[in-house]
This record gives structure tokens, C-alpha cells and sequence, in this order.
């Protein structure tokens, strides 16, 4: 089973793929953490951020053992990612690797912006995660204050509002809803609250595939 989790910024979508792969014994790919490390790779070595070229080149020697560094985190190098990840050449380099974990069994749970529309377009299950910004402005805001870092809700709010509207107007595998993926607002609901309507929606996919 692979499940596609799509959504904007502190939608929520990372922390329930993580659980839903928990549940169904499925891996998990924050696919975010991918651009991330581009972002931060070239922020390190001082390359524009503009150049393709040198993004693609980044991008294709990616080392997935520096996922887990707590340096992409950072509200910058989300804001860095959302630039590169606009170059064609850079998702280009991306895509085998995303494909690959989705395949290798038994299966994949995989977040991002572009899962149900390019990487997976045939996943059994799309998920599109939605809440209001400015609720995501105070998840994020909340989140960097539990880290012991300072931060400056409205500033939050502007660059979510910002990276909403570049990952949504870019040319290449802009954020949007899959056609067949379910909507998901989790505005008003806890984390515990949004994974069991997650899990609401694998299970009656489920049960509608069993029925044909
Ligand atoms: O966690 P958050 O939603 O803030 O960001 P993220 O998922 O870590 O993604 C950082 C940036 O990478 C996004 O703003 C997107 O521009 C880009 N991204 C993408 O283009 N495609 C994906 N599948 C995942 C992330
Ligand atoms: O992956 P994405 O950027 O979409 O979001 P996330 O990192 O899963 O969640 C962003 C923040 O919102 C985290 O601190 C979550 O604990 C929190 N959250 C929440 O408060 N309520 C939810 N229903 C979902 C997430």
C-alpha cells in the first residue's frame, strides 16, 4: 500500500503520515526534509539559490544519512527549499529516489506537496491536509518556542502565506489537490483527532476496493 499525504506548510501532514505508517506498518518519507537539505546544502557552500545547475548537481548527490540533521528544521531553510524545489532540474534529480521508497515493499506512507499528482500518481490512497493559515502560523509558532527559539507569530504567518503562494504558483508539480484525493481540513482538530479521520479515510478506500 503506498498512502500520499499532500498539504501547505504546518498543515500537519508529516506528523500524521508518521503515525499512519505506524499504524499500517508502512515506512515514511517527509519528502520535505529532501529540499531541505538542498536548501541547506547550497545556504552552506554559498551558491545562489537560483542557480539550477548547481542545484541539480546537489540534488543528485544528496546523502540521505543527513535527513535526520536538525539544521533543516529551521523556518529558513523551509523558506530556501521552497526556492529550489521551484528549479525543474532539481525535482527532476528527486523523483527516482521518492519513487523508489514508495515501491520497496511493504509499502510507504510519503508527504510533500507533489506525492498524489507526480511522484505516486497511482498511490491507493491521496490525502490532501488543509488548515487555516494562520492556525498553521500558531503550530509553527508554538513549535519553535518548545525548541527554546524565539519566534514572531505574524513574521510566521507572512512566510507561510508566501511559500503557500510560491508552491502553488510554481510551473513545475505546483501543490494542489489530486483529483482523487481526499480533503482533509484539520483546522479544529488535535493530532490525535486528525489521524483517526485519516485512518477513517484508508479504511473506507479499503472497503470501497473490496466491494468492486
Ligand atoms: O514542513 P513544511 O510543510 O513547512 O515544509 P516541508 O514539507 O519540509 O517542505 C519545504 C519546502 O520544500 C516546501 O515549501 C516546498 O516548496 C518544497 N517541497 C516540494 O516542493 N515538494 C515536496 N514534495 C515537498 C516539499
Ligand atoms: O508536516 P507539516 O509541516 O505539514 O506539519 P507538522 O510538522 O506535522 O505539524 C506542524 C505542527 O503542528 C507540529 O508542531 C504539530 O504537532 C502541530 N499539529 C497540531 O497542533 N495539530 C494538528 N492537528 C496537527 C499538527
Amino acid at each position: 500500500m503506498i498512502i500520499a499525504i499532500d498539504g501547505p506548510a504546518a498543515s500537519g501532514k508529516g506528523t500524521m503520515a508518521k503515525r499512519l505508517a505506524a499504524h499500517y506498518g508502512l515506512r515514511h518519507l517527509d519528502t520535505g526534509v529532501i529540499y531541505r537539505a538542498v536548501a541547506h546544502a547550497m545556504l552552506a557552500a554559498g551558491i545562489d539559490l537560483k542557480d539550477e545547475a548547481r542545484a541539480a548537481e546537489v540534488a543528485m548527490t544528496l546523502d540521505p544519512s543527513t535527513f535526520d540533521n536538525p539544521a533543516l528544521r529551521s523556518h529558513d531553510v523551509g523558506s530556501a527549499a521552497s526556492v529550489v524545489s521551484a528549479l525543474p532540474r532539481v525535482r527532476e534529480a528527486l523523483v527516482a529516489f521518492q519513487r523508489q521508497f514508495a515501491s520497496a515493499p511493504p509499502g510507504a506512507v510519503l508527504d510533500g506537496r507533489d506525492i498524489g499528482t507526480v511522484i505516486c500518481p497511482d498511490a491507493e490512497v491521496k490525502i490532501y491536509v488543509v488548515a487555516d493559515p494562520r492556525i498553521r502560523a500558531h503550530r509553527r509558532t508554538l513549535e519553535a518556542r518548545s525548541r527554546g527559539e524565539p519566534a514572531d507569530e505574524a513574521a510566521i504567518l507572512a512566510d507561510i502565506l508566501a511559500r503557500d503562494e510560491r508552491d502553488q504558483n510554481r510551473a513545475v508539480a505546483p501543490l494542489k489537490q489530486a483529483p482523487d484525493a481526499y480533503l482533509l481540513d484539520n483546522s479544529h482538530l488535535d493530532i490525535e483527532g486528525g489521524v483517526r479521520a485519516a485512518i477513517d479515510i484508508v479504511e473506507a478506500v479499503r472497503a470501497g476496493r473490496q466491494r468492486v
